[in-house]
């Protein structure tokens, strides 16, 4: 199996979230989870955009042990140094450094030609290895890049020292056969392409970042960037709690790992979840409250009879303790009367327990979540009315 390193930027890209602000403190906390997740490398901020978030960079490049501290920077040599700066005391430390390649950003961000973009950022990766072994370059907006060009830009970076090219889906327009294509003509057409890791970052603006990112490992990609919960700049990042989930569940099909431990994923969810601000929404696959819920009949009675028929996933494998039957107007006799053992009423006679879901299909027409107090209520009031 091929192992897909982990570049986890909640730190920095989920930090670009409309809304979040992480201090010091509270980005320390996330390093130390996401050490424990066992993410290979952490994109902890962009110490050239404040001083509070170079002094947020230099806490977590000191608090982490294992994993690899990376700051990004603008190809300019000013940042370079504040990421130098940021990384002081960091046992593994690395810089992301972008230029944006797509005629779109060309013409109107930076208003470069081809040439001029190639030599700056050819100018700024030599720069950076005076003071780092581990140099990741992403030409910015690659997804609308020119292929060729792509092509050239990659060789540069290769031959000026990165070690890592990583292909951002900037705006998140590509589909998977798209940027999946982008992967393979790179491994086909780039001369040195072979000696780095090869990286995805992709955005989620049309649904579509954890398939883009699947569809770059499939064609070759090493290292997939994202963020816990998918947090990012708009829609947000590849989750990759969704690409780790997919790789454990379909590893045959993809014939790829990461190296998390998968059972630290719940933990780190409710983490990012609580000090970024950001609720995860219930449907959210893998992390949502909902992704272990089940609300019909026919899928109670299937999950109480045999798991496999309606769980892809076991809840523990992302460290939760078990499945949800929820009770609502779809449900069925079947979990109807479990929980009703599991509240205490396994006593009831056939016909009680006929009245009782008469009376709680009929609450669940009214009500869109039946609890536990409800199921009481309606059997308290359901065995005074009980004929002898
Ligand atoms: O989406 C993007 O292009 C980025 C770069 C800095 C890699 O976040
Ligand atoms: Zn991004």
């Amino acid at each position: 199996m091929r192992k897909i390193y982990i570049f986890d930027t909640t730190l920095r890209d989920g930090e670009q979230s409309p809304g979040v602000n992480l201090n010091t403190q509270e980005k320390v906390e996330i390093a130390l989870q996401l050490e424990k997740l066992g993410v290979d490398r952490i994109e902890a901020g962009f110490p050239a955009a404040s001083p509070g978030d170079l002094a947020a960079v230099n806490a977590v490049a000191r608090a982490v042990k294992n994993a690899t501290v990376i700051g990004l920077a603008r190809s300019r040599e000013q940042d370079v140094d504040a990421v130098v700066e940021a990384l002081k005391g960091a046992k593994n430390p690395g810089i992301h450094l972008f230029l944006a390649t797509s005629p779109i950003h060309r013409k109107h961000k930076l208003r470069m030609e081809k040439e001029q973009v190639l030599e700056t950022a050819d100018r700024v990766i030599r720069y950076a290895k005076q003071f780092f072994d581990k140099i990741e370059f992403s030409p910015e907006d690659a997804g609308r890049t020119e292929l060729d060009f792509l092509c050239e830009v990659t060789e540069m970076a290769i031959k000026a020292g990165a070690t890592v090219v990583n292909i951002p889906d900037t705006v998140g327009y590509l589909t998977p056969y798209e940027f999946g294509n982008i992967f393979k003509t790179l491994k086909e057409k780039v001369p040195s392409i072979d000696t780095i890791q090869l990286s995805a970052h992709c955005h989620d603006d049309l649904g579509m970042a954890t398939a883009n990112a699947l569809a770059a490992i499939l064609n070759g990609a090493d290292q997939i960037e994202g963020t816990i919960n998918g947090i990012g700049e708009r829609a947000g990042n590849t989750s990759l709690e969704e690409v780790a989930l997919t790789l454990e569940t379909r590893a045959e099909y993809f014939q790829a790992k990461t190296s998390l431990n998968l059972k630290e994923i719940a933990r780190t969810s409710r983490l990012v979840s609580k000090l970024t601000g950001m609720v995860v929404p219930g449907n959210k696959a893998i992390v949502g409250a909902n992704a272990f819920a089940h609300e019909s009949g026919i899928h109670q009675d299937g999950m109480l009879k045999e798991k496999s028929t309606y769980e892809i996933i076991s809840p523990e494998t992302i460290g939760l303790k078990d499945s949800k039957l929820v009770l609502g107007k779809h449900s069925g006799r079947h979990a109807f009367r479990e929980k009703l053992v599991d509240l205490g009423y396994e006593q009831l006679t056939e016909d009680q327990v006929n009245a009782a879901f008469g009376k709680f299909k009929d609450l669940a027409d009214r009500k869109k979540n039946v609890s536990d107090e409800d199921i009481r209520a309606l059997l308290e009031e359901k065995i005074i009315e009980t004929p002898e």
